[in-house]
Formats: C-alpha cells, structure tokens, sequence
C-alpha cells in the first residue's frame, strides 16, 4: 500500500471509528510502521463496525437477562430405526434421501473454524489424527465416508469446508497434500468464516496489539451468514444442490451423509432438521430440544432449570432427553431466506467472558489470569426455530456421537478411538464375524473400518466377501 492510499484509509477508518465511539483502536498508529498500519488497516476490514455498535450495550456493558419461554414442553422425536408405526414411513423416507442423493442434490458442510483450545492441537483440528490402526486424520474419515457415498448411491456430494483465519491456508494445504484424501479439488470447496472483536466490558473493541485487532471467530452460528457471503450458497445453486448436511470436525463417528435423515427432512418439508441422543445424565453438558412457547428449539444445559432437567415421565424415563449433537440437514433456500440483505429473521448472540491477551493504555502486553474481555458468538442450533417445520430424530450414540473435545478424559481421542473401535467390532459381529473380546469388556483386536469400505453395519455386510478370522491382539483394517 502507497503511502497516500494508507493515509486515506486511515482518514475514513478514523471516521467510522468515530462515529460508533471506538477511534482508540488507532491509539497507536503514529507508532507503527507501515506493514503495521497495513496490518490493523485489514483487521478493521474484517469487522462490522455498525453490528458491533448495536452490541455493545446490550450484550457487552450489560449482561442480557436469559428470559426463558414460560412454556417448556419436551418435543415429538422420530426413533433411531423404524418401529412398526413407522415402517412405511421410513422405507419411504430411505428412498427419498437415496434419490436426492443419486441426483446431487445433496452437499456436506463440515464446520472446521474453531479455535480448538480445549485440545490443543497445534494445527487445524480435521488434520488430528484419530482412527486406529492407519491414524488417518479427521479429514480423511469424512473424505472417505463421501467416497462411500459414491460407491453406494452412485454420486459423489461435494464438500464444502468451513475455516477460521486461524487455520484457512493451513486446512488448504493439509488437503494438497494429501491429494484430497481421494477426492478431486474440484470436490471441495473452502472458505472462510466471519470474525467478531473481542470488547473490553466497557463495550471498547479490544486489541490484541498495538497494530492487531483481538479477532475470533463467530461461532458455528457464523457458518450460514459464510456460506452466503462466501459465494458457497451460489455454487450449490449452481451444482443443483438443494440440501445441506451439516456436521462439526471433531466427531469420527458421524455419518456425513446419512439417507434416512436427509428423506425425512425431504418428506416433511423441514427447513431445518437435526439429531439427537439420549442423554447420559440429567445435567450432561448438550443442549436440550424443547417445545418452547410452541417452537421447537435447543436449550443449553446451563440454561434448563433444573426442575425440568431431573423431571421424569410417569414410567420413569427422563422428561427431556434429547440432547442435541450438532447434525443438522438444512434446506439451501432455508438459508438463503435467513441471510439475504432483506432478512428480517436473526439469530441471537452468546456472550461469553474470556481472557484475551491484549494491551494497555501504554501499549504493553496484558496476558491476563483471569477473563477480562467479552467475546460474541453465534450457535448454528438457533437457526432452529426460524425453520418451517423442524424435525427431530434420534441417532444411537455409539453409532454416531463420540468428538474429540478435550485432550484427554471424557469426549477426547481415547474415547473417540474406543467408540471407534467397539463400533467397527459390534457391525464386524453383526456381519457374522467372531471377534475376541477381552476381559475388559472390549473388543480384543484393534479394528479400523473406512467408510469407503462400508457406511455402516447393513452396509459392511453386504461388502464383506468372506469372513476374517481375527485373533486377539490383531490389528483389522478393512478399508
Ligand atoms: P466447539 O464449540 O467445540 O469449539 O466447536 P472449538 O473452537 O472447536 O473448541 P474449543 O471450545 O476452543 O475447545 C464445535 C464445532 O464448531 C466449529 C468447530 O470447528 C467444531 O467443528 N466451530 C466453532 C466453528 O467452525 N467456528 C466457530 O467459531 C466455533
């Protein structure tokens, strides 16, 4: 940048900045160089000064008063797999989604923008490497589970990818590398998600440095404004895609594509469908599917009074135990309605106080020990009951919801791997195939299935041409 051109972009940001009472972001300029000056000139690009301004009162210098619906009702929920009541309806279903898929009317959206920092992985989180006897990587799992796809319905889906800055280039080049793990590049499809400024709680933006801006991204809630802004909405127009198969980066168990949920999202002309599991406890940290005020929505778990969170049913069974796992299908014109310039249907924010390292007065670094800024996110599952009729059905945990959160404990990699495992042995033994077990409890051979080999239990049935003979202590890869 010229001279001149830093200078009369710095008199307009100066303007703006002005305008909406935040002009001590360049408290510091006269001390930069011009990469510097570039440098803070491109963060404020990245920021909506206007939506920032309507923030600041009621979300950032005032923490907003959670006001719970007055009428909290556990909602309708469609079974895992077809009771007699259902029968008809799914096999219905199943041929729906099978045919939208086969006519490309069906896309994957991985969310990868998070920052990760519970696991702290040095790397974007879809290159950790989690299954067990190749390490294949996140990524790998989901490309192959595509392949799978193909091999079964006769059409590849494409994939769109969402990034944070954090990780753009560096998702970008694991794929190069990795020659799309199969795919084509032309399969794929990334861009990047919105970022929101961490504020001071006094609702002044805060700054990572005397030239940065303290950025974050938005939230998965973020994803649907990217996939407009991104140009990703028009290509899936352009490709004919007509739904979108949402799902997060740390979950190796989760069916990308699953058939039997995209026909029902079809057959009951849901704008916005997702899935559930049982809970594993009243207080277990998911969200909540509720009937709230007559809309079908999901309540955090530290939002749910506690009252409803232990009430049960007349024959015992938990009054609300639909937790929510972040898989939802959602209609591409659905998310064109909630993001056109015109919308008038908004999804809320989340404010949450953190400890951003950042600046003081004199321009010296604050890393601070405990949280001293406000941070705003949007979650995807608000979108929930801006939707025509939103439909609820349940998946089986063990079949399809372990993530890799935490570096270790409960929902890290050790988990994922043992959910991994005891899956690949329960549909390896469902297929008729004997598999040692120990005296722990379980399977006694490491086993990887690829979901290019076989989507699921019905699935590696049919593609199992013979019986393995496998022993205790074995390393199994069908892939
Ligand atoms: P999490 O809520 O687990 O957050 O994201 P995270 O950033 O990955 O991890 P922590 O909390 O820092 O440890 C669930 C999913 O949503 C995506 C993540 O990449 C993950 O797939 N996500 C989250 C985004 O894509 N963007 C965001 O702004 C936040």
């Amino acid at each position: 940048m010229t001279m001149a051109s830093l200078q009369s972009k710095y008199d307009a940001a100066r303007a703006n900045l002005t305008q909406v009472g935040q002009e001590h972001v360049l408290t510091f300029w006269a001390d930069l160089d011009d990469t510097a000056k570039a440098a803070l000139l491109a963060d404020l690009d990245q920021v909506d000064l206007k939506r920032c301004a309507a923030l600041v009162e009621p979300m950032v210098r005032n923490r907003p008063v959670l006001e719970l619906p007055h009428d909290i009702q556990p909602p309708e929920i469609l079974p895992a797999e077809a009771d007699a009541a259902h029968a008809a309806m799914y096999a219905e279903a199943l041929r729906l989604g099978e045919q939208a898929i086969a006519k490309g009317q069906v896309a994957a959206f991985v969310v990868a923008g998070g920052q990760g920092s519970r696991l702290g992985y040095d790397g974007p989180k879809g290159a950790y490497q989690v299954t067990l006897v190749r390490n294949a990587p996140l990524f790998q799992v989901f490309a192959e589970a595509l392949l799978g796809i193909e091999r079964r319905y006769g059409r590849r889906p494409p994939w769109y990818v969402m990034t944070g800055p954090a990780n753009h280039e560096e998702t970008q080049a694991f794929f190069t590398e990795n020659k799309y793990f199969g795919l084509s590049a032309d399969d794929v499809r990334f861009f990047m998600q919105g970022q929101m400024p961490a504020f001071h709680p006094d609702g002044r933006i805060m700054l990572a440095s005397k030239s940065r801006i303290a950025l974050s991204p938005d939230g998965h809630g973020g994803s649907l404004r990217a996939l407009s802004v991104s140009g990703a909405l028009d290509d899936m127009k352009r490709r004919g895609v007509e739904h979108i198969s949402y799902f997060q980066v740390d979950n190796p168990l989760v069916r990308p594509i699953d058939p039997l949920f995209i026909g029902l999202h079809i057959m009951k002309r849901s704008e916005m469908s997702s899935k559930a599991v049982t809970k594993a406890d009243d207080k277990e940290r998911v969200g909540n599917f509720c009937i709230a005020d007559g809309k079908l929505m999901v309540i955090e778990y530290s939002d749910l009074p506690d009252e409803l969170a232990v009430a049960r049913n007349a024959d015992g069974t938990r009054r609300f135990d639909a937790g929510s796992i972040a898989i939802h299908v959602l209609s591409r014109a659905f998310v064109e309605r909630l993001t056109s310039e015109t919308a008038t249907l908004h999804m809320p924010w989340h404010r949450a106080e953190k400890k951003v390292p950042t600046v003081n007065d004199q321009g010296n670094a604050i890393d601070p020990d405990k949280p001293n800024g406000v941070k705003l996110e949007m979650f995807v599952f608000d979108a929930i009951p801006l939707a025509e009729n939103a439909l609820v059905m349940y998946t089986r945990r063990e079949e399809e919801f372990s993530p890799v959160k935490n570096a270790t404990g409960v929902d890290s990699a050790v988990t994922a791997r043992r959910d991994l495992n005891r899956r690949a042995a329960r549909w390896l033994a469902s297929a008729g195939v004997e598999v040692p077990m120990g005296e722990d409890g379980e399977p006694a051979a490491t086993i990887e299935i690829s979901p290019a080999f076989a989507l699921d239990a019905e699935d590696l049935r049919r593609q199992l041409k013979s019986k393995p003979a496998i022993k205790a202590g074995d390393s199994v890869l069908l892939a």
